[in-house]
């Protein structure tokens, strides 16, 4: 936190008032108390949040909230929420200050320095649990009719484009390999990783990449008020079952185009992501060139997710094996151009994907290689005879010269679990079951 910043001041949290502006309370996502980092105090209940989590300071924007613990206080309204356009910050602030000023609204272009697997993990575990946090958040507005917060949900969206901008693999690395929560709240969240991350690979915009984001997190908002009996139905829909299916991009535009926030670009993803270019989609059934590159980034992100995870009613394909689902779809229902890219991103064998090498070892893919996607750096869990191995260290495949291992084929993780071995732990050793 910037203590050299002139309107930001320390002050204790029995000492906060009505109104003033608490810029951060020093949390990160997991142990936060409310859904934004920053807030105007606009009722008791704010301070007993912040008493509840153990929280004794915080740090106030004298200028936001025009109250210090000097001033008086005297019972007024709250103020209205701060607007997403802040002034822009002063030269000098700390990265702590920058990623704070992101948060109460001003979106700087990025220039992060890049993190290892390593550095970035503990990141995204934490960016994960507070993205799902806030789809569920969501959907329980939208239940019970309620307005969604949607700067919430642009915060997780910026959190996703952060990390992605400052390592390109770790994000993806642990949606693959780790059953979070319920498919219909990681679903989402999934589906905006992956499409923000082949955005970034595709050289869009950090402002691009915010429209996709967004507009792929909340891609089936529409889908909230139909039956689980349909949604989760093991066998072929009825005619009808699907006509049902198919309101849901349409529904999902009814609920959302009344938020000023959310661009049109953003809105186009959440009625045209079934979209195809063989003109086989809906709701329209447009084609070609009219099936705008957002459509089809969060369109092929969509199936990769939906095959490649464990549902009610089926198992989930291993992440090779979707994509080779996928494959089947290029140049019929998505371009050839955009589908190449998406495997480019993931890789051949994305991270999680258990595979066998020439020397009969057995290995787990913990990072990519995007110059080589046939030789990523993996983790070794089995010698050649079957043994099992733990606390191995990371093997690049591209680094081992002559005595380089190949990659034969993929195993089934089954076999893996069934020995006690879980793949993820080898990604992600410090990340929690
Ligand atoms: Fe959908
Ligand atoms: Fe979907």
């Amino acid at each position: 936190m910037s203590k050299d910043k002139p309107n930001y001041k320390k002050v204790a949290v029995k000492d906060l008032r009505l109104g003033m502006f608490v810029a951060d309370v020093g949390r990160g996502w997991l142990r936060h108390p409310w859904p934004t980092r920053s807030k105007v105090i606009s009722s008791k209940a704010d301070i007993d949040r912040l008493v509840e989590f153990g929280i004794t300071h915080v740090i106030v924007d004298l200028e936001h909230g025009k109250k210090t613990p000097e001033t008086p206080p005297r019972p007024a309204p709250a103020p209205p929420r701060p607007k997403p356009a802040a002034p822009p910050p002063p030269a000098g602030e700390t990265a702590e200050i920058v990623g704070l000023e992101r948060r109460t609204g001003v979106r700087p272009e990025k220039n992060l320095e890049p993190t290892t697997m390593e550095e970035e993990l503990p990141r995204v575990r934490e960016a994960y649990s507070h993205a799902l946090q806030s789809i569920k958040d969501v959907m329980a507005r939208i239940e019970e009719g309620g307005k969604i917060d949607i700067e919430a949900v642009r915060e997780t969206v910026e959190d996703v484009i952060d990390s992605i901008f400052r390592n390109r693999d770790a994000f993806l690395a642990l949606l693959k390999i780790r059953v979070y929560d319920k498919y219909d709240f990681a679903h989402p969240l999934n589906v905006s990783v992956l499409s923000v991350a082949l955005g970034r690979n595709a050289g869009m915009t950090a402002e691009e990449l915010r429209e996709l984001g967004l507009g792929a997190i909340l891609h089936d908002v529409g889908k909230i008020h139909i039956s689980r009996k349909i949604l989760d139905k093991p066998g072929r829909l009825t005619p009808e079952e699907f006509e049902i299916i198919k309101q849901h991009p349409i529904n999902g535009v009814r609920m959302l185009k009344g938020y000023q926030e959310i661009s049109p670009a953003a809105l186009g993803i959440v009625l045209g992501h079934h979209e195809r270019i063989d003109g086989s989609g809906y709701p329209k059934g447009i084609s070609g060139n009219q099936v705008h590159p957002y459509n089809i980034i969060c369109g092929m992100a969509d199936v990769f997710d939906a095959v490649s995870t464990e549902r009610v009613y089926r198992k989930g394909f291993q992440p090779f094996a979707a994509l080779r689902v996928l494959f089947q779809m290029r140049d019929k229902q998505f371009s050839a151009k955009w589908l190449d890219r998406f495997v480019y991103t993931l890789g051949i064998y994305p991270p999680g994907t258990v595979v066998r090498l020439d020397t009969g070892e057995v290995a787990v893919v913990v990072a990519l290689n995007h110059g080589q996607l046939l030789r990523p750096m993996v983790r070794l869990v089995e010698d050649g005879q079957g043994r099992p191995l733990v606390r191995t260290r990371p093997v690049d495949l591209n680094q081992e010269g002559m005595s380089a291992r190949n990659i034969v084929g993929v195993v089934d993780e089954k076999e893996l679990r069934e020995k006690g071995l879980q793949p993820s732990r080898y990604v992600d050793p410090h990340g929690e079951e």
